[in-house]
């Protein structure tokens, strides 16, 4: 996973309304993703900012290739957070490019709004704030692709995303995905954890207690933890084995 795509909490929620901000780097009105994306991860340090933006660029890059856009498509992102792939959409495909991004954090819409004013490409855009399970505001068929990057890990109807995905896109449309997959690391903690309760109480081994603490600092160290974590209850295979459809 990188390290650089979560806050270690999913419950994210907002009220605020959908003005837009005239200063991107506003902190009136903030939530948890917000905090993550635009100051935490990078500590509010600028050099670490632009080195971690150019390691993502890769990310958003691989993406779009995935969904392979052409002029005068519509791209709907999901979970757009600060416009990473929609914004860098619009400068591959040009002018008739028309992107929806979603998110359900409103101080990450307007950041990105904001975003694409000052780009001058606001007219192109569209801001939802929803979840991924429930895109309301966009209908059937009305999309060419569909990407979301580091989104799906954070649902936890993950199926009911899927059908979302499913419903917007055109007939042959795309869908182009790129999630960590953190179920292995889990299923090494609670190894780990089984492990280091069958140590006899006078053992003096610390390094399997050591590395245990570690790893469960990260990840869920038990079954029902695991299957009950949207971040590890999934794996590559049954990601891709999801039926779209009811
Ligand atoms: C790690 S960030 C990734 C942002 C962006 N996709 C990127 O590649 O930089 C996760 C994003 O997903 C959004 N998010 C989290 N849960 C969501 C949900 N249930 N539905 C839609 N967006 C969600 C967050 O607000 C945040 O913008």
């Amino acid at each position: 996973m990188n390290s650089s795509d979560s806050p270690w909490q999913s419950d994210v929620s907002s009220d605020v309304s959908s003005d837009v901000s005239s200063d991107v780097s506003s902190d009136l009105w903030s939530d948890l993703w917000s905090d993550w994306l635009l100051h935490t991860r990078h500590a509010n340090d600028p050099e670490h900012e632009r080195v971690l933006h150019a390691e993502l660029e890769h990310y958003a890059e691989r993406v779009l290739d995935g969904a392979r856009l052409t002029s005068g498509m519509t791209l709907a992102d999901i979970g757009s957070g600060d416009g990473l792939i929609a914004l860098r959409a619009i400068d591959r495909i040009g002018p008739t490019l028309r992107v929806l991004m979603a998110d359900i954090s409103a101080p990450l819409l307007r950041h990105a709004e904001t975003l694409a004013v000052q780009r001058d490409v606001r007219d192109q855009c569209t801001f939802i704030q929803c979840s991924a399970e429930a895109l309301k505001d966009i209908d059937d068929a009305s999309v060419d692709a569909v990407t979301t990057r580091a989104v799906l890990a954070y649902v936890p109807d993950k199926l009911a995303a899927m059908r979302e995905f499913h419903r917007i896109l055109r007939p042959g449309g795309r869908i182009s995905i790129a999630e960590p997959v953190l179920r292995d690391d889990a299923f090494e903690a609670s190894s780990l954890k089984i492990f280091v309760d069958a140590l006899p109480p006078e053992s003096e081994d610390l390094f399997f207690r050591l590395l245990h603490r570690w790893k469960a600092a990260h990840f869920p160290d038990t079954e029902d933890k695991i299957a009950a974590n949207p971040l590890t209850n999934y794996s590559e295979a049954s990601a891709l084995s999801m039926p779209p459809t009811p």
